[in-house]
């Protein structure tokens, strides 16, 4: 196994055994592509969504949020162009039965499937002897449809085709009048969602890299047409600035120019932030200029005017629109990656993830340094308290002895553990004695007072 794929196998282990992240169903012999946040993964996730909505909603003045239905109708999803073509090239194992991308077989063969048909890449597929993994021969290839369709109420006509969202962008869009009529927004406005969304990918694969069931963070930006490669240029810089603050390892991050006969069909120009995660450099976030693909179709199909009107110009024009477009999940993944740190202490080797603060589970851990004295307990249990109050996701531990309890947070990122002991029963009431606090990075100590503990935290941790 290559360094990498052991990294991988730990990343992934540690998920399950701490209670980041879970297979779901596993218990009935699991989902493909689908996976449970445990308790620590919901607290990383929901650290993350919280970043988001106050860096691009509460600290702006020109974007709004909105909720979306995850349902939506066929007939928006027609005009938007994904019932037509949101598809990929499958291709199935004659002796098996099993299904596979394509154009994944093909580079993996060496060759770029970039523009290519079905057809083309049948044909390649024949000329170059390229078989499934297995060693069978393929099918043609042939375009499937990545939504997940589903029918609402009782009956089975066309008209109650429904589907789940493949992207939480559609359902701004689809809003667009709604936030008009509504927030009465100028130009430049952003509209941000933060949702799940499904794509019934082929092979789902490398652990929460390629799901069926994801989550996006998206933000819908509407510009007036003339802006749009200044305001493309501000969107990358955002992006950047996001990707650091939420602790991405910047060495690992790689900006993507797609080429035209790449990029999606609606897009004028795009970039990919692709990331290095283990098992390559893959796509990471997307930031693409749509121009008036969206508004255009949907005023056309739902024959509403979709527009906008400067009162100073007196000019009344379809907006354009620049999309960052932000995973999840693979945001999880890029962090974890980021943050696996292996180091040697007293000669063994521990395991921690170098979370930044902002993103941690746990900000602090409370311990009492035994669990026989009562005094100790209660002065452990104030503290416990007080932190709680004042910085919400604090953790009590008491299990096992305090070197255990170390590694224990050290391997969910935990910054910092406050464990009450002896000392600071001598030192008398609870207000006046210290407290021992270890820092994660350095596993160094220091003495620090009860009562300049809240000081003292605010300083260090920035959310
Ligand atoms: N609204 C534009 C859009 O959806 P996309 O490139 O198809 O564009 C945007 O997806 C982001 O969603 C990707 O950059 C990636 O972070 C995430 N994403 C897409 N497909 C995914 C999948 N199958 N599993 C996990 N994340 C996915």
């Amino acid at each position: 196994m290559t360094h990498n794929e052991q990294l991988m196998e730990k990343i992934i282990s540690l998920c399950k055994t701490r209670g980041f992240i879970f297979q779901a169903g596993e218990l009935y012999g699991g989902l493909s592509g689908i996976y449970d946040y445990g308790p620590l993964g919901s607290l990383l996730k929901n650290n993350i969504k919280n970043l988001f909505i106050k860096k691009f909603v509460e600290e702006r003045r020109d974007t709004y949020l909105l909720d979306s239905a995850i349902v939506m109708g066929e007939d928006a999803l027609t005009a938007s162009g994904h019932v037509g073509t949101f598809v990929d090239p499958l291709t199935t194992d004659t002796a098996t039965g099993k299904d596979y991308r394509a154009d994944h077989l093909l580079e993996e063969a060496g060759v770029d499937p970039e523009g290519m048909s079905s057809e083309e890449m049948s044909q390649t597929i024949k000329d170059n002897n390229i078989v499934s993994p297995e060693g069978n021969q393929l099918s043609s290839v042939r375009e499937f449809n990545l939504m997940l369709k589903t029918q609402l109420g009782s009956s089975s006509d066309s008209s109650s085709t429904a589907y789940l969202r493949p992207e939480t962008a559609q359902g701004i869009f689809i809003n667009y009048k709604n936030i008009m009529d509504s927030m009465h927004p100028k130009l430049p406005f952003g509209v941000a969602q933060i949702g799940k969304a499904y794509r019934n990918e082929i092979t789902p694969r490398n652990f929460i890299f390629r799901l069926r069931e994801l989550e996006q963070m998206e933000i819908e930006y509407f510009i007036h047409p003339d802006n749009w490669k200044a305001q493309f240029e501000y969107w990358k810089d955002e992006m950047l600035e996001w990707a650091e603050m939420i602790g991405l390892d910047m060495n690992k991050l790689h900006e993507v120019e797609i080429g035209e006969e790449d990029r999606a069909h609606y897009s004028e120009r795009t970039i990919d932030f692709e990331f290095d995660y283990p098992f390559g450099q893959k796509e990471l976030y997307g930031l693409a200029y749509r121009g008036d693909y969206d508004l255009k179709k949907h005023a056309g199909a739902s024959k509403t005017k979709l527009q906008f009107t400067d009162p100073i110009k007196n000019e009344t024009f379809v907006p354009h629109v620049i999309e960052p477009s932000l995973g999840l999940d693979r945001t999880i993944l890029a962090i974890l990656v980021s943050a696996y740190t292996e180091d040697e202490i007293d000669g063994n080797t521990r395991s921690y993830l170098k979370l930044n603060p902002a993103v941690a589970p746990y900000t602090i851990a409370v311990s009492p340094l035994v669990k026989n004295k009562e005094h100790i307990v209660k002065k452990a249990n104030d503290v416990f308290g007080m932190l709680k109050a004042e910085f919400g996701n604090v953790a009590w531990d008491d299990n096992g002895n305090v070197g255990k309890r170390y590694r224990r947070q050290d391997e969910i990122g935990t910054p910092f553990c406050v464990v009450i002991d002896y000392d600071t029963l001598e030192e008398g009431h609870t207000d006046f004695g210290t407290v021992s606090v270890r820092h994660r990075d350095t596993a160094e100590q220091e003495r620090v007072a009860i009562i300049e503990l809240n000081n003292y935290f605010t300083n260090k941790l920035t959310r």
